[in-house]
């Protein structure tokens, strides 16, 4: 094996010529400006994270998780020039997957198309299991009960069981217990056994994969003025919840403002973060754009600052409507409402709204994951079926239902707040190759006709690192590493072992800040990259080291296949053998 070749890289023109020549993607008409792109990327953004996972960081950090959303807004906004700049430089589809290919080489480009699959495929089992528990939700309103066995994966139903009955040793009434314990407590008790095993998995979450994978197999695909409809129906509601609930806000609710400190809101980092996942698929659109240039940072940018004030609305209102200790639940934003005796009927519009628009995000991914898969295919890093076109529906069939296979069997049987992590893992790891890869051009001199404004970072990025340290010391006395992460500072119950090993991924991000920093200094680079990847590599640095050894797992396995596979067939390598 030839070391270099690892790194053999596509060339600009080449990829250009190659979208002329494809009919599908020549033949696309321009037809995008800054008001479609901004809706595509409100469609693609609110989902399962504000209609769900909201629930969880706001009952873990309280009010004060309203800092973390406009953090990531920030870290989201640093990369999405990021992508801008290289949708610019390679206006074609393929998103970070082909930036990855020109920027870094084949082996990354292949890492960064699998970390892709973690954004969504496992995206979206997180937004079907969040449809699910709307959906119930829904039926339980029309007086139509599933039973809880069958409404929950068998992970959470296991351990809301243990944590159940120690609460009900200690003398708590079941009709006491959060409506989500109550739910993992019956489920356990009442499932039906095969051979000893439970059957506890979520069928109304596979149903709608099924459902919406059989509509992307068979050519349906999302107008603009479709998607521009499902944009106009969750924003209504969005607004709906912040109008009406602000008259019910109870201030009381916001005392404490943090009420677990810094740690407390950091660990809804991968929950916020998955609020604002959406806004990277617009820039495989870049091909049909009026002025890709000029309209694509604007689309972005537009749709990451209306959600980001929508969203910090929706915590305030949620966290002031009822005790943020009340929220870890599936369903918050109708929750909240059925404590209102008079606006019960208000839940109800939330949760049809909420199935609407989390199928919207579902289909939007759906479509977009076999198209990925296509794109590798092509280069030859997956077996030619992947791109394999369907003679009547005019879609990559075999894909779609790989595509839906993957994300039905997930949906069925795993824990939410897992592929939560997972997708966030690596849509963090895809921006910051992405952010990297912005630096590395810079180096190639390549022509870009969008630039990210540049700022020198040679001075700014050590001062903003002596700035943090100072800080960090003079504020906070459990010590730099302590306040920089999610582990409990005092009266922890976790081993040193245990916070050692939790600390791993932060001093990884310690390390390569300042070896950055260093490079910043001699190489004077464009200051906001800089500043993209290391929010990015912050928050992937909170993320459970449980989650990163899957996702380490999950590398593994994709190195296995591209050096089994990928790296004899890629058409570069054969290219290079046939010159
Ligand atoms: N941001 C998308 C959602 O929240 C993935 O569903």
């Amino acid at each position: 094996m030839n070391f270099n070749s690892l790194f053999r890289r596509k060339n600009i023109n080449d990829i250009l010529a190659n979208a002329e020549s494809e009919a599908t993607h020549g033949s696309l008409a321009r037809h995008l400006g800054v008001k479609d792109l901004t809706s595509l990327g409100i469609a693609a953004i609110i989902g399962a994270g504000i209609f769900t996972t909201i629930g969880q960081a706001s009952a873990d950090g309280g009010p004060a998780v309203v800092f973390l959303f406009l953090f990531t807004a920030l870290a989201c906004g640093f990369a999405a020039f990021a992508y801008a700049e290289f949708a610019s430089v390679v206006p074609v589809s393929g998103s970070a997957y082909t930036y990855s290919y020109v920027a870094f080489g084949e082996l990354f480009a292949w890492i960064i198309g699998w970390a892709l699959i973690m954004e969504y495929a496992i995206g979206n089992i997180t937004v079907a299991i969040g449809w699910s528990g709307y959906f119930t939700e829904l039926l339980a309103r029309m007086s139509i009960h599933l039973p809880d066995w069958s409404t929950i994966d068998y992970i959470s139903a296991s351990n809301g069981f243990k944590e159940a009955q120690l609460l009900i040793a200690e003398g708590t009434a079941i009709n006491k217990l959060s409506h989500g314990l109550q739910e993992a407590y019956f489920a356990w008790q009442h499932a039906p056994t095969i051979f000893g095993f439970r059957i506890i998995a979520d069928f109304p979450a596979l149903l709608i994969t099924f459902l919406i994978t059989w509509l992307v197999y068979r050519g349906i695909k999302e107008s603009k003025n479709a998607s521009n409809a499902m944009v106009i129906i969750k924003i209504a509601v969005v607004l709906l919840v912040i109008a009406v609930g602000a008259f019910y806000v109870d201030t009381t609710n916001w005392d404490p403002f943090a009420p677990n400190g810094l740690g407390g809101v950091l660990k809804g980092v991968s929950a916020v973060f998955f609020a604002y996942i959406g806004f990277d698929a617009i820039s495989t659109t870049a091909e049909e754009c009026k002025n890709p240039q000029r309209d694509l940072p604007r689309g972005m940018m537009w749709a990451i600052i209306i959600c980001t004030v929508l969203y910090i609305l929706i915590a305030l209102v949620l966290t002031g409507m009822v005790h943020y200790s009340e929220l870890a639940v599936n369903d918050p934003l109708a929750f909240v409402f059925t404590k209102v005796s008079d606006l019960k009927w208000l839940s109800g519009i939330i949760a049809v709204s909420a199935v609407i628009a989390m199928a919207s995000v579902l289909l939007v991914f759906q479509i977009g994951q076999p198209r990925i898969w296509m794109s590798m295919s092509r280069d030859g890093l997956l077996p030619k079926r992947f791109a394999k076109i369907h003679p009547k529906f005019n879609t990559p069939s075999f894909s779609t239902i790989v595509t839906g296979l993957i994300v039905g069997g997930g949906a069925l049987f795993l824990n939410m707040s897992t592929v939560t992590d997972l997708c966030s893992i690596g849509t963090l790891f895809a921006f910051v190759l992405v952010c990297a890869g912005v630096l590395r051009l810079e180096s190639m001199g390549v022509e870009r006709t969008f630039k990210t404004p540049y700022v020198n970072s040679q001075w700014i990025a050590p001062a903003g690192v002596i700035l943090a340290i100072i800080l960090t010391y003079r504020y906070n006395q459990n010590g730099f590493m302590n306040f920089l992460t999610s582990t409990p500072a005092t009266g922890s119950e976790m081993s040193s072992l245990s916070v050692f090993l939790h600390n791993i991924p932060l001093w990884i991000f310690v390390i390569i800040t300042l070896i950055l920093t260093g490079l910043c200094m001699v190489r004077k680079y464009s200051l906001i990259p800089v500043l993209g990847l290391v929010s990015c590599l912050y928050m992937m640095s909170q993320i459970e080291l449980k989650n990163w050894v899957g996702f380490m797992v999950w590398l593994a396995i994709g190195l296995v296949l591209y050096f089994s596979y990928g790296y004899k067939n890629s058409k570069l390598a054969k290219q290079a053998a046939n010159s």
